[in-house]
């Protein structure tokens, strides 16, 4: 399974994503289970087609410090997991209130609101389910596995993404500076893909220096990411996108081009990507993948 990494872009993402895919399959209990509506409300979001970034960076950042991705998938599934649950829960009525996402009617307008939440539960509670199954141990020494669980947990909570969706939804239709901007996307956004970052690279066994080293590539990458997808929701295409565009103006929404407009965000998207790869600098070709999807956080259209 390792990367052929002479490939372009657009297979290696489309190669890992069904890899990815293959695997959440395998940890995701059936429609045939009871009671059936949940596994059905949280499949149909799950298996909607969304790009798996998170899980691709862990895996590839495992790989840039000699790591095999084998044992680490169940690790890198799991993030999915609580990403798509935030992605479910963001678009409720009392949040986004956003009628589709991954090309699909969202979570609550086909289910109703009570399974929608339901279902983000189901999925949060079973990324943590999947990463403390002991077979886990058997090819990941505990202590290291221990410490990812800790750190995705953070990042996924009050102090990560949970904090920085406390804040975007209080600072709706607000004046916010730039301080409080970069608050909501690092941790609404960055932090859960720094944390996606620093997971493949504990679990490979990184020095601390390259721990360091990739920790800092996820951090501006994550920021990065944000800024995109608020670019993108000014002038992408809705139907690349699978999800409605023109919304964050709508809803006064704190973003990048709101606050900077579109040239200074583009800039400042850029000078991220720059940092990330001045990041990991030192090292080798297996670093590639990462080099490769730190460009294509900004170049992306979907
Ligand atoms: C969308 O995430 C929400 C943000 C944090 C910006 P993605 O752009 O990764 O969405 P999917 O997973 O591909 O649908
Ligand atoms: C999503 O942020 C962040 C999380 C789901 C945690 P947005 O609300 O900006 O993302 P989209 O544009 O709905 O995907
Ligand atoms: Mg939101
Ligand atoms: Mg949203």
């Amino acid at each position: 399974m390792s990367p052929n990494l002479n490939v372009p872009l657009g297979t290696y993402l489309d190669t890992r994503k069904k890899i990815i895919d293959e695997a959440l399959e395998r940890y995701i209990p059936g429609e045939d289970n009871y009671p059936p509506v949940i596994f059905k409300a949280l499949r149909y979001s799950l298996f909607a087609g969304g790009k798996r970034i998170r899980p691709i960076l862990c895996l590839a950042s495992a790989e840039a410090v000699g790591g095999n991705i084998e044992s680490i998938l169940p690790v890198a599934c799991a993030l999915e997991l609580i990403h798509t649950y935030s992605l479910i829960h963001d678009d409720l009525p009392a949040m986004d209130d956003d009628d589709y996402r991954r090309g699909r009617l969202t979570s609550h307008k086909v289910f109703g609101e009570n399974m929608a939440i339901l279902a983000g539960d189901a999925l949060l509670t079973k990324a943590f389910h999947l990463m403390s199954d002991r077979g886990l141990t058997e090819k990941i020494a505990p202590e290291k596995l221990i410490s990812v669980i800790h750190d995705i947990a953070a990042a996924a909570g009050y102090f990560g993404m949970v904090g920085g969706q406390v804040v975007d939804v209080q600072s709706e239709g607000e004046a916010v500076d730039t301080e409080v901007l970069n608050f909501i996307h690092t941790r609404k956004t960055g932090a859960m893909i720094t944390a996606a970052v620093k997971a493949g690279a504990v679990l490979a066994n990184a020095g601390e220096v390259e721990l360091n080293a990739l920790t800092s590539y996820g951090r501006h990458v994550g920021l990065a990411f944000q800024i995109a997808d608020d670019i993108l929701n000014v002038e992408g295409d809705q139907k690349l996108m699978g999800k409605g565009t023109g919304s964050d103006t709508k809803r006064g929404k704190v973003t990048y081009p709101a606050l900077v407009g579109m040239d200074a965000s583009r800039k400042k998207a850029g000078d991220l990507v720059e940092g990330a790869l001045s990041a990991i600098k030192n090292f080798d070709h297996r670093a590639e993948p990462l080099r490769m999807i730190a460009a294509y956080i900004i170049e992306r259209k979907a």
